[in-house]
């Protein structure tokens, strides 16, 4: 058993070719080195000449974990915190145990896509897609022994032991640290917890009502990306800007004390004083006044955004996406670079009102790839989110981008909830005003909520040409077709009726 585990274990870590959001190594190894004090995105590195083969080996996979809790089963990671040596290189791994009927409850890894075989037993997995594909497509299969799935980036995804014996399956995740976000946990078990009100209406338990009409503002962004910033191997890292140590960008604070403020800036409703020659004064929300430097800079009329982004970086000044190509990549082929005008870098509307007449009270307006082609590798797009009032932006997650957004007119309680494994999914909310500025880090679960009594626009920019959207409720229960009542009422802990009726709520996709 042990040394079949070992060969599939090499076997997938060898086949795993993986579009790894960490940050590429930028020397043969950098072990972390657990013992220091200084705090960086990942670990500093041990002194390499003091590196062994013990670094990066880790022994006791072929130990079943113990399946006894509610759910049935137990996931024993390997990651950078038992094998110091994967620090910077992308990729972990881990045994899943099954008992009969056990269930990996639907989850998700913000910063990996999963690979996954079956040791031994039956295993029925699936995953559901983001609101743009068709609206939260589930795909699923039953898997037996040596059978291989995959569960791409971000997605939540579950699994499932129908049989009567139990299951083992080993994983490999595309991160050194990938995170996992137990749906349940992070929607009802946040602490402090989510407000009934912003629960109800997410999952259609209470009745809503909410519409009128907004106006309002702002032109279009053109956006100039640098998307080569490492990407997070946290959930954040926020600048501690009291240490003398100097590394590229900033050491993170002790996670323990970091903050909503953190995540946010004030003063973006202040015209800048446009006396000088050029006629106009770009403000930005600088260093100095918001210590969350996991991505800066927001602009209203002209962005100039720099971010982390986790789609690959441009190779060439830009691609405009080709949208007549039969050609298939990753994004889009580009069009003939002398072909390509002004307008390719344009679009136009986002100063028109979102209609906000339905069951949530919101309306999201997208400028991503598909309606700005110039934005093919660079990283970037942009939103504008309108709410009614007691509108309400559900809780949702991009499984590829990092979102920062200022409110252009009204006030908005917002928040996010970290991953299980920060102390278990805290949950950080901040009421903003007109010219507030905050950032929901890539991949954690987030909303919005306008518990005013006038309308809310809100501008956001996020770190992906197509960052995709998962509403948690609707990825979960409008899933077509529907996760089996089994599972869900087992990953809720509620009867089968309760699923049976949350699943037949539908709502309209406040997402444009
Ligand atoms: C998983 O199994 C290990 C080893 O048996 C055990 O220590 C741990 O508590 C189990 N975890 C859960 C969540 O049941
Ligand atoms: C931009 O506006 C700020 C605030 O009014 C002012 O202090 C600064 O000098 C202005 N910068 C330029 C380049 O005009």
């Amino acid at each position: 058993m042990a040394a079949k585990i070992l060969l599939i274990a090499l076997l997938a870590l060898a086949s795993s070719h993986a579009l790894a959001s960490d940050p590429s190594p930028l020397q043969d190894f950098c072990v972390a080195d657990m013992d220091s004090k200084v705090r960086v995105n990942g670990f500093v590195c041990k002194d390499p000449t003091v590196v062994k083969a013990e670094d990066f080996f880790s022994t006791g996979l072929d130990k079943a974990g113990d399946t006894g809790k509610k759910l049935g089963s137990n996931v024993t990671a390997v990651n950078v915190n038992k094998i110091v040596g994967l620090n910077t290189l992308g990729i972990s791994m881990v045994r899943i145990d099954y008992a009969p009927k056990g269930l990996n409850a639907p989850h998700t890894h913000p910063r990996a896509t999963e690979i996954l075989t079956v040791i031994e037993g039956q295993l029925f997995v699936g995953f559901v897609t983001s609101n743009s594909d068709n609206g939260n497509r589930l795909f699923t299969k039953m898997l037996k022994k040596g059978d291989v799935f995959v569960f791409p980036e971000g997605l939540i995804h579950f699994q499932f032991n129908p049989g009567h014996t139990n299951t083992v399956a080993i994983g490999a995740l595309s991160s050194q640290n990938p995170g996992t976000i137990t749906i349940a946990n992070a929607v009802f078990g946040s602490k402090p917890p989510i407000s009934d009100e912003v629960l109800a209406k997410a999952f259609q338990i209470a009745e809503m009502a909410a519409k009128i009409l907004l106006i309002s503002l702002l032109a279009m962004a053109s956006s100039l990306a640098m998307a080569s910033d490492p990407s997070p191997l946290q959930d954040f890292c926020v600048a501690d800007k009291a240490s003398k140590v100097r590394v590229n960008g900033f050491v993170c604070k002790d996670p323990t004390v970091v903050k909503a403020e953190d995540f946010f800036s004030t003063g973006l409703d202040k015209a800048g004083d446009t006396g000088k020659k050029l006629g106009s004064n770009v403000t930005a929300v600088n260093i100095a006044e918001m210590a969350a430097k996991i991505l800066l800079i927001s602009l209203l009329a002209m962005a100039s955004s720099l971010a982390m982004a986790s789609d690959p970086s441009p190779l060439q000044d830009f691609c405009v996406a080709d949208k007549a190509s039969k050609v298939l990549v990753n994004g889009f082929v580009c069009k003939d670079p002398m072909q390509v005008t002004a307008e390719d870098f344009f679009a136009m509307g986002l100063d028109k009102a979102g209609n906000t007449e339905n069951k949530v009270g919101s309306m999201v307006t997208a400028v991503n790839v598909n309606k700005l082609a110039g934005l093919n590798t660079l990283g970037i797009s942009m939103v504008r989110i309108d709410y009614a009032p007691r509108g309400l932006n559900p809780p949702h997650t991009h499984p590829r981008a990092t979102e920062i957004l200022t409110v252009i007119e009204g006030q908005l309680l917002v928040g996010f909830v970290t991953s299980n494994t920060d102390n278990g999914n805290r949950l950080f909310t901040k009421m903003l005003k007109k010219g507030d500025v905050f950032v929901f880090p890539e991949g954690l679960i987030h909303f919005q909520f306008n518990p005013g009594h006038t309308k809310t626009v809100a501008i956001g920019a996020l770190s992906s040409q197509n960052p995709g959207t998962i509403t948690i409720a609707n990825a979960v229960f409008g899933s077509k077709p529907p996760i089996s009542d089994d599972v869900l009422a087992k990953a809720f802990q509620v009867d089968k009726k309760t699923v049976d009726w949350l699943q037949a709520q539908f709502w309209a996709d406040n997402n444009n």
